[in-house]
């Protein structure tokens, strides 16, 4: 670590460290041993010009592909072999190849285990609802940003793609799995005991409505908590001994490692990112804790 780095390590009730560290991720990931960590979920910057607040967002596309492919065979080399990396990136419209140009790099290092479709906004016509008893007229939800154009259309959705060593790291499917709407479909399908079905690759996580972003998100490209709750489920909770996320933003990954009482490491270089990031670890703990508690630093 330099000088300038930070480390502070907080513990949930059930004594299961959270560790955020303001550094450089490929500088972090190299002081950790090979093979030592379960899941990462992480959401890289993608290069297209975001106003970040230390962090440049339009370097050189080769060098910003020859950075991903840096930070990316850390991932790899720190990954246990049965691990999950769940690498969220996305396009523009007028720069679509971006997530399959990064997933090329992934793929010098990792084998592609699944492509999740992480759905931001959807809406569904009445028709092709079913016969669902109390179905609403038609369905309409979740955010995007509108994009004001002729060719292009608004953007609601992004890539979650799923990466292994080996290409056979078992899931924990019904972790997130969903009710089914018609219960007799449980007695005809295998694993359908528990009344769930696995969720598929299709996931909607809507962005929770905010009223001032400055306060509310103060981060121009966060992902919600339930993105990292559900990839580490799926991966299972059970066995997972530590998680990663090398671009901690605002902690949305250390959140949902508190919400599942699961081991923590991130790595953040902007300050005032990590900052804020302290605030809502120690919110959310306090939240869980029964008595006062101080972070070690
Ligand atoms: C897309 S954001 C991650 C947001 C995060 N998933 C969340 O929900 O809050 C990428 C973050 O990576 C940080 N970053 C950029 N380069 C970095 C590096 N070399 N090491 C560590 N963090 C870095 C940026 O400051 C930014 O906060």
């Amino acid at each position: 670590m330099n000088a300038m780095d930070l480390d502070m390590e907080y513990k949930t009730n059930r004594n299961i460290p959270i560790e955020i560290r303001l550094m450089d991720c490929i500088q972090g990931m190299s002081e950790l041993n090979d093979s030592s960590v379960d899941v990462v979920v992480t959401s890289p910057p993608y290069n297209l010009g975001i106003g970040y607040s230390r962090y440049r967002d339009d370097i050189p596309r080769q060098e910003y592909l020859e950075w991903t492919n840096s930070w990316i065979g850390q991932v790899a080399r720190v990954m246990k072999r049965q691990g999950s990396f769940f690498l969220n990136v996305s396009g523009s419209p007028t720069d679509p190849w971006l997530p399959f140009q990064v997933l090329e790099q992934a793929g010098r290092h990792l084998k592609l285990q699944n492509v999740i479709h992480w759905v931001k906004s959807i809406a569904i016509d009445r028709g092709d609802m079913g016969n669902y008893q109390g179905r609403p007229a038609k369905l309409a939800v979740g955010h995007y940003k509108p994009i004001n154009s002729n060719r292009f259309l608004n953007d609601a959705h992004e890539y979650i793609f799923h990466l292994t060593k080996a290409g056979t790291t078992k899931l924990n499917k019904l972790a997130i799995g969903v009710e089914y709407t018609d219960q007799s479909n449980k007695s005809r399908w295998k694993n359908a005991g528990k009344g769930l079905r696995g969720r598929g690759n299709v996931w909607f996580i809507p962005y929770k409505t905010i009223r001032m972003r400055a306060k509310d998100r103060p981060h121009p490209a966060t992902f919600p908590v339930k993105l990292p709750r559900m990839c580490i489920q799926l991966h299972d909770t059970k066995g997972t001994d530590m998680v990663l996320d090398p671009f901690l933003g605002l902690g949305s990954t250390a959140l949902a490692c508190i919400e599942l009482d699961v081991p923590f490491l991130g790595f953040e270089i902007d300050e005032v990112y990590f900052k804020e990031t302290q605030k809502r670890i120690e919110s959310q703990l306090a939240k869980t804790m029964p008595f006062d508690f101080k972070p070690e630093s």
